[in-house]
């Protein structure tokens, strides 16, 4: 067996072995998931109908593929999109070694100390797409300050902090998690704490109260998603970005929509960053929030 041979073996097997994903064996009540069934994607459904009936003919195929893309173009006009108005479908090509690949790069620490991406040693949990995302976002918004919901070892967030001191922006990172035992990463632009999604009234308000905006939080703890986007609602100004991660599971697209559609008056989708790969080309569709306006 050649040395190639022996690599794919030994990786697709830990592959199979790793479906470990640490965070989740601290997540008590999730008040969010949902059933099984309700993970058909209607767009790999289609994706894999358009492959089967290629052998149809032209006509066809031109007649299915103008229906799959009509309502994206129709969508895509405007930057800033009504969440309504947004389709649950992207136009990333899943397959199931993508989505492996990219969780196991995030995760993975089988048999090392950091699995294969990190910063600064720490890990750092964020997809290819949504990392370039984030920094574009970061650029453009410059926030004061920037709320992590979810802060595992603190490697995202620190690594949004020395995104600031590159950008030369005056901010400060806020990072909260459940088990502030797991932080190891450091960093003087960063305080961590604890708070527990569960009961949003745990992030402390008096603190949320008095930090500069612009503000960029983002949910990544996937814990009460509808209950914690209401209660940071509150503190959120016109300007702000609510940034809401791993959308394209319908487990936390659900309760993101059900906020976002119940405060459309106040948010709108921002596409430039949601679809500056392609429509939905990040593993947070739909999940850029700009606030438009001020809560009455
Ligand atoms: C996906 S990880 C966060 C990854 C991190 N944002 C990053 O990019 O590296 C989810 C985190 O949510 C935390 N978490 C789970 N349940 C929570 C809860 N009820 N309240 C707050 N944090 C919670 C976990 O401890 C875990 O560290």
């Amino acid at each position: 067996m050649t040395e190639a041979r022996q690599l794919r073996v030994h990786d697709s097997a830990a592959l199979v072995n790793d479906g470990r994903e640490p965070w989740r064996e601290v997540v008590t009540n999730d008040q969010d998931r949902t059933r099984l069934s309700e993970w058909f994607r209607p767009d790999i459904a289609a994706t894999l109908a358009l492959f089967y009936l290629s052998t149809a003919g032209n006509e066809v195929r031109r007649m299915l593929r103008r229906s799959l893309t009509a309502g994206r173009r129709r969508a895509g006009r405007e930057r800033f999109a009504r969440i309504e108005d947004r389709r649950w479908i992207s136009d990333l090509s899943w397959s199931y070694q993508l989505l492996r690949g990219v969780e196991k790069a995030k995760t993975n620490l089988r048999g090392h100390d950091l699995p294969p991406l990190h910063w600064n040693g720490a890990v750092l949990m964020k997809d290819p797409f949504d990392l370039a995302i984030y920094q574009m976002l970061m650029q453009e918004l410059r926030p004061r300050t920037v709320i992590e919901i979810g802060a595992y070892q603190g490697g995202t967030a620190v690594w949004f902090a020395d995104l600031m001191e590159l950008l030369k922006i005056d901010g400060h990172v806020y990072s909260f998690d459940i088990n502030t035992e797991q932080i190891t990463a450091r960093h003087p632009g960063v305080t961590f704490g604890q708070a527990d999604s569960n009961d949003p009234s745990s992030f402390d308000e008096s603190l949320l109260r008095g930090l500069p905006h612009p503000w960029l939080v983002i949910e990544d703890a996937h814990v009460n998603i509808r209950a914690v986007l209401g209660h940071f609602d509150r503190y959120l100004m016109a300007g702000d970005y609510l940034a809401v991660e791993d959308t394209f599971a319908p487990a936390y697209y659900i309760p993101f929509r059900k906020f976002a559609v119940a405060a459309s008056d106040r948010y709108r989708v921002d596409t430039r960053f949601t679809d500056l790969f392609g429509y939905n080309i990040c593993w947070n569709h739909n999940g850029y929030l700009k606030k438009i306006e001020n809560q009455e």
